[in-house]
């Protein structure tokens, strides 16, 4: 069976060409990722607006690109299949309404892809991984730990109560002068930093519950930027390492936490599993790797074109989700927030 899949609901116009096997296995024919970084630079952050307009402009051309890289025609494709949310909620539409065009057009069947979910099941895509396993999302939108039970199950087992690791990142970033996004330039600088230097508090450390908050760091390495001001280049590095430990201090924590809790029980994860932008980062991906052997469970990390925003993994969860004779309606509603352990209506 061959998906294609849009993507839209962030700063990544997406669209992928996905084939799934009658065995399960899946294959990436073609997929196509344009960032819109560039237009969102000047401003530091993703800037709705902007977005919407810059997935309208190119969505055409992403598409056809797809389908030109995958050698196939959209008479091939089994279904289209689009991101319907969470996120930015003009991108969403722009997205959702594209795909069931071209899905009453072609006279396909159509998949309204929850973005989360497809983060969720896209390590099914690279490789057979049997369920239930344990999933850290870690985006700039998205930080959760999520139990993935089965296509369409999903069981929350922590989350944060404010800002997303990967915002927390773009924060320190910007307000170290390091541009956007955050994430590589932070990771980049805390290479030639001192990670002892500041104290920087480690939120939620040692709770019961697998959550997380990250706020509060990001205040306290403001306060310590501020306290030395004006900073020198080593000053930046420092302030990098220093918050990058506590970040990792924190994941490591929270993760031992999650799994811990699930480990004698009937939802022993068979893995751990890590998604969104943050996994990019090599010094969290090291100290996961010894936190989930110490704890015996196999860690795996999807390639990074994976890991970020892209349209292989909404047209995969929509294959999975065909797979199980699930398909969605053209009247279904773009959302800009639907919850993963929340259940939706398939026809
Ligand atoms: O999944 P993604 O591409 O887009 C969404 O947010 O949906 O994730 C982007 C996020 C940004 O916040 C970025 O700063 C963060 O992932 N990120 C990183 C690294 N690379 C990207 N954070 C920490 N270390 C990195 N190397
Ligand atoms: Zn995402």
């Amino acid at each position: 069976m061959l998906v294609l899949g849009i993507e839209t609901t962030c700063d990544e116009t997406a669209a992928s060409v996905v084939h799934r096997g009658a065995d399960g296995v899946g294959d990436i024919r073609s997929n196509v990722v344009y960032s819109q970084i560039a237009e969102h630079k000047e401003f530091g952050g993703v800037v709705p607006e902007i977005a919407a307009r810059a997935h309208v402009e190119v969505l055409d051309q992403v598409i056809s690109k797809a389908l030109i890289d995958a050698q196939v025609r959209l008479s091939d494709c089994e279904a289209i299949a689009a991101a319907a949310g969470p996120g930015l909620i003009g991108g969403v539409i722009v997205g959702l309404t594209e795909a069931k065009a071209i899905a009453l057009a072609a006279k396909k069947k159509f998949v309204a892809v929850n973005h989360l979910e497809a983060h969720a099941l896209s390590v099914r895509l690279i490789g057979r991984v049997d369920f239930p396993y344990l999933l850290l999302l870690a985006s700039g939108g998205h930080t959760q730990l999520v139990l993935v039970e089965d296509i369409g199950r999903y069981r929350k087992i922590g989350g944060t109560v404010d800002d997303a690791i990967g915002e927390a990142f773009d924060k320190a970033g910007k307000m170290l002068g390091l541009g956007y996004p955050g994430g590589p330039a932070v990771e980049q600088r805390a290479l030639e930093g001192d990670p002892q230097r500041f104290d920087l508090p480690r939120p939620m450390f040692g709770r019961a519950e697998p959550d997380f908050s990250l706020s509060g760091l990001k205040t306290a390495l403001r306060i310590e930027a501020e306290a030395i001001a004006p900073l020198s280049e080593q000053d930046v590095s420092d302030l990098c390492a220093s918050f990058q430990a506590a970040v990792i201090d924190v994941i490591a924590d929270r993760t031992r936490v999650a799994l811990r809790k699930l480990r004698d029980t009937v939802y022993k994860p068979t893995a751990f599993v890590v998604a969104g932008g943050v996994a990019a980062n090599q010094a969290i991906r090291l100290m996961l790797e010894s936190e989930t052997a110490r704890l015996d469970t196999p860690l795996i990390v999807p390639p990074q074109a994976l890991c970020t925003d892209n349209g292989a993994m909404i047209a995969w969860a929509a294959a999975e989700r065909l797979a199980r004779g699930m398909e969605d309606t053209l009247d279904f509603a773009p959302r800009p927030r639907w919850p993963l352990a929340e259940e939706k209506q398939s026809a």
